[in-house]
């Protein structure tokens, strides 16, 4: 096989339906698909990306009639929030049904679920015939990928029968999480923010994030260090006095001067759906060992920014002394 292994729609829809696994394009970012009915291909999901099985996946669907053959007992406020946001980049937490294998939601009685809107996703499931379970397409608490050169280079060589070009991510980070199984809670924010989900269910519950050094995961997938470049990154002001290293660059936001000039910047107008696209693209160009750090403009804790401030945080490390 030549790597990387490029593939057409038709081969992906096909080999996903073997229960072969395939990276294929989504607006978020690129996800690493399997048959979700299979736990032969859910195991060979964890086992590429050496994700621990405690983590479970989110299945993706083409058409909202399939909820029904994957969650019961689903309450109207799903399909009120389905209607108004599917297909696009929001996962709904719901009861599951008997045939979504265990191994697909880590033992959990919910299951994930999304109907991404990338055309090509959507070509894809509706040919494969099934429902995909698919984590993005990375190693566990790497840099989730916006374009399929990212996927090919962190598991080209993985044995992933596949991967679809569709080009570059136009939302840029992962879906919003909101949990309906028990009060309505954001579990994570993305590009449908909380003001968005309260317009159409009313009120719901944002939960805190979890990033504070040291401290257990609190709930599957919540880790403390996901998102992670392998240089490190450092999100914030900068200490007063403190000495940058020789190599360091920045991502800016926005025209602030910073202590350094901008190396890239995420938007200059300040436009948060630009810089939602951008950032993870940045963070894997700026990933190189030639640089000794990476720096990242503080970026308003509002709207959309909420998912960018929840991402770098995970992926900054905590004391900028002490990890030099
Ligand atoms: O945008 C996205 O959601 C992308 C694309 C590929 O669709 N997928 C994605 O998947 O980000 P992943 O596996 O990287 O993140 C899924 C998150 C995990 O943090 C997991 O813990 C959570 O969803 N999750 C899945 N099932 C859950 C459940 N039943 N209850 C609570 N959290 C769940
Ligand atoms: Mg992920």
């Amino acid at each position: 096989m030549q790597f990387p292994p490029w593939t057409s729609i038709d081969d992906a829809a096909r080999l996903l339906h073997d229960g072969e696994v395939v990276a294929i394009p989504t607006e978020t970012v690129y996800g690493l698909a399997g048959n979700a009915y299979l736990p032969s291909a859910l195991a060979q999901i964890f086992a590429i990306k050496e994700r621990p099985t405690f983590d479970p996946l989110i299945v993706h669907i083409c058409e909202i009639s399939q909820l029904a053959d994957i969650a019961e007992n689903i309450p109207d406020v799903a399909y009120a929030l389905a209607k108004a946001y599917w297909p696009g980049p929001m996962t709904m937490i719901l009861p599951k049904k008997e045939c979504i294998p265990d191994l697909c939601t880590s033992g959990l009685p919910s299951v994930a679920v999304r109907f991404p809107s990338h055309p090509v996703a959507q070509e894809i499931i509706w040919k494969a015939g099934v429902p995909l379970a698919a984590p993005s397409a990375n190693l566990f608490k790497h840099v989730s990928p916006t374009t399929a050169e990212h996927v090919a280079a962190q598991l080209a060589d993985r044995g992933l029968a596949g991967i679809v070009d569709g080009g570059p991510c136009n939302v840029g980070v992962e879906s919003t999480i909101v949990s309906l199984v028990g009060e309505p809670t954001v579990l994570r924010p993305g590009a449908i923010t909380p003001e968005m989900i309260a317009k159409v269910i009313g009120d719901v519950k944002v939960k805190e994030s979890t990033s504070k050094p040291g401290q257990a995961m609190a709930a599957p997938g919540q880790c403390d260090t996901h998102y992670r470049p392998q240089v490190p990154l450092f999100y914030g002001e900068i200490p007063e006095g403190f000495e940058l290293p020789k190599n360091c660059v920045r991502i800016a936001f926005g025209n602030r001067p910073g202590v350094i000039p901008a190396t890239l910047n995420l938007s200059e107008s300040g436009n948060m759906l630009e810089a939602t696209a951008k950032l993870y693209a940045y963070m894997h160009d700026l990933d190189d060992p030639k640089y000794d750090l990476i720096l990242v403009d503080p970026i308003p804790n509002v709207g959309v920014g909420m998912a960018l401030n929840d991402r770098l945080k995970r992926a900054s490390i905590k004391i900028i002394d002490s990890n030099r």
